[in-house]
């Protein structure tokens, strides 16, 4: 099967064989019975080390990122923490770009950290500033692109080839973008990351992450980790995320063409001092997204001549899109991040400027749409 959607779909997703049912069952479970001590009768014997439900998301999710390996975990975070110890060790040294995840720089810097891990964060968009900050013990250069929520991209081929030239491991975190519009493995990054509760999941009702690689030494430590500290997804969520992801082509389709026409209209709004979206040519990183992603997806961030005031007031102010944290789900929604997904990095140089809002652009309707975030920025 060679086509995104087709593996989407099929990939991982035998029926079953005992009673013919097209969709694999949810394998609810904690243990196999053995025959005999030993005796196991599907290559199962406990479910923190393996179940068959996690198998098959795990199996679907290595096939779309295009690696040999993949382990799903609780959560996003869980994910990436689960590959920092396995790649890292104490005195080894982490580059991060400045505007990742306010979650995840909390994770190393609160963490790992005070465990020995040194971590430095640098404007990853600027190729020049990334070989300065390079250090000769740096392990692991940590790209997000486009970045959350300014919507920052990295060049993936070439931060890759830096990477690797002075013996790092490049991670992508690739949340935004999905497998289906970028795939960092074939661009030369050595590890994809996902918090699968967004666009994977994609309808905000499962928690989950994973990582994905195909070096068959870091994928051996990831697996232990996984095995030996327990965050693993339950079977209900490896079956909600796997369920999400078999529209996950169709809904990226849509929910980049709405957030493009949104971008678009909304750049020449009066109360908007600036659209952070890779799609637009006023970008300063489109011609590298155009070049590494095959659209430019939903997700977009508003900056308000306003100022706080005005910004908070649209976030309060829309009806369709929703005030709550998260993103990626069908349903819009809108947030502001300096207090809500990136308030643990107020004050540090990673804080979000105090007059974005963020927006998570949705399937819905683009009339309904936006109708409303027009309504909401006609009355600041
Ligand atoms: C880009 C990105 N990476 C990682 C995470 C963490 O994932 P989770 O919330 O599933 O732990 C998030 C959560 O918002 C995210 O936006």
């Amino acid at each position: 099967m060679s086509d995104f959607s087709t593996r989407a779909i099929h990939s991982g997703q035998d029926f079953d064989p005992a009673t013919g049912a097209v969709v694999p069952p949810i394998y609810m479970t904690s243990t196999f019975v053995q025959d005999g001590i030993g005796g196991l009768r599907g290559g199962y014997e406990y479910a923190r080390a393996a179940n068959p439900t996690r198998d098959s998301l795990q199996e679907l999710l290595a096939s779309l990122e295009g690696g040999s390996h993949a382990f799903s975990f609780a959560s996003g975070l869980a994910a990436e923490d689960a590959l920092l110890r396995a790649a890292l060790k104490p005195g080894d040294h982490i580059l991060m770009g400045n505007d990742v995840y306010g979650g995840t720089h909390r994770l190393v810097n609160r963490v790992h950290a005070p465990w020995g891990v040194e971590l430095s964060t640098v404007e990853m968009s600027d190729a020049d500033a990334v070989r300065a900050a390079i250090r000769p013990n740096t392990r692991i250069l940590w790209l997000e692109t486009p970045s959350n929520p300014l919507m920052k991209i990295t060049d993936i081929a070439q931060l890759a080839q830096m990477g690797h030239e002075a013996g790092a491991i490049v991670v992508v975190d690739n949340t935004f973008a999905t497998p289906y519009l970028q795939q960092p493995l074939a661009l030369g990054a050595d590890v994809v990351v996902h918090s699968t509760t967004k666009y994977l999941g994609g309808h905000s009702d499962v928690l989950g992450g994973a990582v994905i690689l195909s070096d068959e030494e870091l994928a051996e430590k990831v697996g232990f980790v996984q095995f030996g500290v327990g965050a693993v997804s339950s079977p209900m969520e490896a079956w909600l995320t796997v369920r999400g992801i078999k529209t996950l082509a169709v809904r990226m389709d849509r929910h980049s063409s709405n957030a493009h026409t949104i971008a678009a209209t909304l750049e020449h709004h009066a109360a908007i001092e600036r659209v952070f979206y890779p799609g637009l040519e006023s970008h300063p990183g489109h011609e590298v997204a155009a070049r590494q992603m095959s659209d430019f997806g939903g997700m977009l961030s508003l900056a308000l001549k306003g100022g706080p005031d005005a910004a908070k007031k649209v976030a309060e102010g829309t009806e369709v899109f929703q005030l709550a944290e998260s993103l990626g789900g069908v349903e819009s929604l809108i947030g502001y991040p300096s207090e809500m997904t990136h308030a643990s990095v107020k004050g540090t140089e990673l804080a979000v400027p105090e007059n974005v809002i963020r927006l998570s652009v949705g399937i819905e309707g683009i009339d309904d749409l936006l109708a409303d975030i027009t309504a909401a920025l006609d009355h600041v």
